[in-house]
Formats: C-alpha cells, sequence, structure tokens
C-alpha cells in the first residue's frame, strides 16, 4: 500500500490538527467533507462548496453505480472531471446505503445482492467490486466494504457483522494493491460493545491502512453512547494516521468528537437542514419557516464572511422557503456548508494555539444563547 503522508502538526489533548497530503491537495484536519453523493454537493456549484474552505468531498458507490454507472464516469475522465471537482474526493464502498436505501437485499459470506430503489434492477457489490468502482471514479480516498447494523441490536449480530467486515477488509485490501497516491481507509465496526469494538480496531490496524473510520454510529444510539465508544477505539488507533468518524454529526457532536481525536467528518446534516428551511449558525439552529423571521431585516450573521449567512435578511430567506423557492435552498445549504467550515476551522486554530477547550466553550455558550 502507498503511503499517503499524514502529519500532526498540534495536539491539545486527544484533539489534533493535521495535514493529510494527497497529489491533488492537502486536507486539513479537523476536516469536515460535504456530502456529494451523486456527484454533486446538492445545491451548490462546486466553486461555492470550495469558497467555504472544504478540502475534500465525499461521494458515493452505491448512487454512482446505479446513476449514471462506474465504467461511464470513468470513460468520461474520472470522477473529479465528471463533477468538476479537482480537489480530493473520498468514496463511500456502498454496504452501508445498501442497506439504508435499497428494496431488496440479500446478504452473503461474499458480498450482497440488492434490487435499485431507483428502478428495482438487480445488483451485487463484493469488496472486489467495490473497490474496482471506487478505482474507476477515481477516487483520491476509497473505503473498504463493510457491513453496518442499525442499534439496538443483539450483540450476536453486532460480532456476526463485525467479524464480516474484518474479511472484507482484508479483501478490499487485496483488491486495492498500491495505487500511486490514493489511499485506503479500514472500517471499525462492533455497534455499542467495548470489546468487539476494541478486536475490530486491533485488527484493522494490523492489517494496515491508510486510515481508520469508526462506522455504526449515528444509526439511532444517544450521543452519550457514540462518545464512550470512541473512547474505546481511539486509543487502539494508530497516532500517525487519520482518524474518520462515519456519518457524523451536528456541530456539537463535531467539537465533542474533534475533543476525542476524530480527525475527519462527513454528514449530509448541513446540506439537508438547508433543504428543508433551516440554519446552522453561531446562534444555534434558526428554522426560517418559523413566522416570527418575516420582518426581521437582520442576516443570519453579520459577522460571517459567507455572503449567504452575512448579506440576505431573514426576512427574505423566510419569503424564500415559505414560497418553496430554489435560491432558498440553494443559500441555506450555502451558508451551512460555510458555519460548519468556520467551526472547523477555529478548531484548527483553536487546537494549534492551545486553546480548543475554551473555543468549544465560547461555542456552545453561543448555541445556548440562542437566536435573539
Ligand atoms: N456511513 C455512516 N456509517 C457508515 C458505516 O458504518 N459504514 C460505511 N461504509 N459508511 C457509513
Amino acid at each position: 500500500m502507498s503511503r499517503i503522508p499524514f502529519h500532526v502538526n498540534a495536539s491539545e489533548g486527544a484533539a489534533r490538527v493535521g495535514e493529510l497530503v494527497f497529489p491533488r491537495g492537502t486536507i486539513r484536519t479537523p476536516a469536515f467533507m460535504p456530502v456529494g453523493t451523486a456527484a454533486t454537493v446538492k445545491a451548490l456549484y462546486p466553486e461555492q462548496v470550495r469558497g467555504t474552505g472544504a478540502d475534500v468531498v465525499l461521494g458515493n458507490v452505491y448512487h454512482l453505480m446505479l446513476r449514471p454507472g462506474a465504467e461511464r464516469v470513468a470513460s468520461l475522465g474520472g470522477l473529479h472531471a465528471f463533477m468538476r471537482w479537482p480537489h480530493p474526493i473520498l468514496t463511500d464502498s456502498g454496504g452501508f446505503q445498501v442497506m439504508s436505501l435499497s428494496a431488496l437485499r440479500k446478504l452473503d459470506k461474499d458480498g450482497v445482492t440488492f434490487r435499485s430503489h431507483l428502478d428495482g434492477s438487480t445488483h451485487r457489490l463484493t469488496p472486489v467490486r467495490s473497490i474496482e468502482i471506487q478505482s474507476l471514479l477515481g477516487s483520491d480516498i476509497a473505503m473498504q466494504f463493510d457491513e453496518c447494523v442499525r442499534l439496538p441490536a443483539p450483540r450476536s449480530e453486532i460480532e456476526r457483522a463485525m467479524l464480516l467486515s474484518l474479511d472484507w477488509a482484508e479483501r478490499s485490501k487485496v483488491a486495492f494493491g498500491s495505487p500511486e497516491g490514493r489511499a485506503l481507509f479500514g472500517i471499525v465496526q462492533g455497534g455499542d460493545d467495548a470489546a468487539l469494538r476494541s478486536f475490530s480496531a486491533r485488527r484493522l490496524v494490523e492489517i494496515g491502512f491508510d486510515g481508520y473510520a469508526v462506522g455504526g454510529l449515528a444509526v439511532g444510539e444517544p450521543q452519550a453512547t457514540m462518545l464512550s465508544v470512541l473512547d474505546d477505539v481511539v486509543p487502539e488507533l494508530p497516532v500517525g494516521r487519520p482518524r474518520y468518524l462515519m456519518g457524523v454529526g451536528s456541530p456539537d457532536d463535531l467539537l465533542k468528537c474533534v475533543a476525542r481525536g476524530i480527525d475527519m467528518f462527513d454528514c449530509v446534516m448541513p446540506t439537508r437542514a438547508g433543504r428543508h428551511g433551516q440554519a446552522f449558525t453561531r446562534f444555534g439552529k434558526i428554522n426560517l419557516k418559523n413566522a416570527r423571521h418575516a420582518d426581521d431585516p437582520r442576516p443570519l450573521d453579520e459577522e460571517s464572511d459567507c455572503p449567504a449567512l452575512r448579506d440576505y435578511s431573514r426576512a427574505y430567506l423566510h419569503h424564500l422557503v415559505r414560497s418553496g423557492e430554489i435560491l432558498g435552498m440553494m443559500l441555506l445549504s450555502w451558508a451551512n456548508v460555510a458555519y460548519y467550515q468556520q467551526l472547523m476551522a477555529g478548531a484548527r486554530e483553536a487546537i494549534a494555539a492551545g486553546r480548543f477547550a475554551d473555543y468549544a466553550e465560547t461555542a456552545r455558550a453561543g448555541w445556548a444563547r440562542g437566536d435573539i
């Protein structure tokens, strides 16, 4: 496996600031990766996403294999050229989305056969095919193929899926080989069971990956459970490799997980909330649908350097959202991705200066103060 350089430049407690260096660009960590499921971060131009400070976006094997097809994307020059995002891309391996989106699915020890949620056609994903698709797409970071169970689940079920995911981790690594300038991450599973989590993490480290993800969280468990899983898992992972918490989360989740040593995050929350009329700001979550904004001339945050937060009145955003106008979704998606990037940029600066604990405290006080 080719080794992608990861430099830890400063740390405060378990929190750290780092750089993951790809030929296509450097990912500054802690990093939030906007989700671009179907080769688009919904409602945003790639240049806008970049302008918020994002170094990397996410793509999904599941969606792209079904439409437009991985071979088609490859013949058009790969995912970066296709979506006009020349910076790093991480692709998720597909198993998680098969479980949550596809109509019928049948799991066996070699993979999963499923029906497309788009047209009912039958498809199969295995570790080898998932890695092949990620190579056709040309993503900078590929994820191992895994199985994630929803919580709560019986321990026997969590253990079975964790062991299967370890077997698929090995197969994914063999299939990946050592392509120049590309990384493969393993995924720790094991539900809410500390012993199963430690076992999974140790075995993945023995197999050896460029980075380690924690999967199977934010699947219905309380935040305290997620944090306690991180307390079990992070100490098992090598200091010199990036750690990625999959599918998380709210601004509060992000700061608490950064404090526990997580370097990378992805979540649909900022873009999905934006399409539903909600804004994440320094003053907490603001629901622009609410009638109290109808006459409010203030912007969401006059101090932000993102035009969507700084230049448009709450009254106008309220009007757009109430009218179902596309621009409302675009502006709020932009504002939310920008706020998430500001939060992470602030975290990086604060850790480097040894004042991350204060930074997180101040951010929480702002959310608690509310929108006044
Ligand atoms: N996204 C959120 N959680 C998971 C997970 O456990 N596995 C994968 N592959 N993707 C995820």
